[in-house]
């Protein structure tokens, strides 16, 4: 009946699996801001009011307004994504609100796009490219084009979560000799596979060859890539992030890129996205960035999206979601 069905915003585009699932459990009544374009702050608001659930993307700031614009029949918030730093968490607990998120369904893709992003990165692949499109290809030549090779290197991966655990496996048969992890404290279950050492961040930045960011993004990580880490890192080094643009301070990457305090930097996320075509990080050759595309493949999005609607119906019904954040 008409009464019973569950008010649901939806706040963007999102793959037809998931809303299939949404639609087809026949529980909710879907508003959807049908675009591919991200959804203005003012609908948002709009949208969300009286909603008993939300399904939303990295790219909404749910934060008070949001809460207080959904009003105290919010029961349940999906984020189309496994990072949860858009959302307000401790206003979010406060209100019993439940979220779901979408863990391991894309962690392979994001650990192939970084090490895509890492290779291209190191052996300069987008300014190869380019030098064969502008005529800058005259001759094979001993010393042009050359890069960093991860034979015999050191790795040292920030957050040796899901994702970064995943990226090392991929890495390990191209021949590198170590890894270094870093984060809160030691993880032997996670490190064993890779006989990873677990090292203070300062220590990670001097010793590895080539850094990849795979941590989330909280009070405690917003920042630690500054201008004290990037000087303790080798010139030869290789930066990579595909975790969050904010884990880095973009002006002390910018400094130590121009100042080849460091070799290059490869960003799939930064600060803001999309990132201002004038921004000083797109005049550097060494540095590559990308849109952040990490989950995009046409599966991965697939599943992401069945599971977010998944999480959904569940928080809808007062069942356990597949994929909970516990607050
Ligand atoms: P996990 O929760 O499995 O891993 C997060 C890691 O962050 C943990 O290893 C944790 O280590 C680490 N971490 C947390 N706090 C700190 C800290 N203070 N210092 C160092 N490390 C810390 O998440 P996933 O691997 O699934 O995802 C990681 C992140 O990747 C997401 O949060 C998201 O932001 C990003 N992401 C980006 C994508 C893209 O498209 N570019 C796609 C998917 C995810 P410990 O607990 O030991 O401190
Ligand atoms: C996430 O899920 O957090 C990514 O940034 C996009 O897939």
């Amino acid at each position: 009946m008409q009464q019973q069905l569950r008010k649901v915003f939806v706040t963007r585009r999102i793959p037809q699996e998931g809303l299939r699932v949404l639609s087809q459990a026949a529980i909710c009544d879907i508003k959807q801001w049908n675009s591919d374009e991200p959804i203005p702050r003012a609908e948002l608001l709009k949208g969300a009011a009286g909603a008993h659930g939300l399904l939303c993307l990295l790219s909404d700031k749910v934060d008070k307004e949001v809460l207080d614009a959904a009003g105290p029949d919010l029961k349940v918030i999906s984020t189309l994504s496994v990072g949860f730093d858009h959302l307000a968490l401790e206003d979010i607990k406060r209100r019993g609100i439940r979220v779901g998120y979408t863990p391991d369904v894309l962690t392979d893709a994001t650990a192939e796009l970084s090490v895509a992003l890492l290779l291209a990165t190191s052996r300069r692949l987008p300014e190869a490219v380019q030098e064969v499109k502008n005529g800058g290809w005259r001759s094979w030549a001993p010393e042009w084009m050359c890069g960093h090779g991860l034979s015999e290197s050191t790795i040292g991966i920030i957050g040796l979560g899901r994702i970064g655990q995943a990226i090392g496996r991929r890495l390990k048969p191209f021949g590198v000799r170590r890894f270094l992890y870093s984060g809160r404290q030691p993880r032997p279950e996670c490190a064993a596979e890779l006989q990873a050492e677990h090292v203070p961040l300062d220590k990670l930045a001097e010793e590895s060859d080539f850094v990849i960011v795979s941590c989330s993004l909280n009070p405690e990580t917003e920042g630690i890539c500054n201008k004290h880490f990037f000087s303790k890192m080798k010139t030869t080094a290789v930066f990579v992030n595909t975790s969050r643009g904010a884990v880095v301070n973009q002006e002390d990457l910018y400094q130590a890129l121009a100042s080849s305090q460091i070799a290059a930097a490869g960003l799939d996320v930064t600060v803001p996205e999309p990132l201002p075509m004038d921004h000083a990080l797109l005049t550097l050759k060494n540095c590559v960035i990308l849109p952040h595309i990490g989950s995009a493949t046409y599966a991965t999005r697939n599943t992401m999206s069945v599971l977010a609607a998944n999480n959904l119906l569940a928080g809808l019904r007062g069942e356990p979601m597949p994929s909970e954040l516990q607050l």
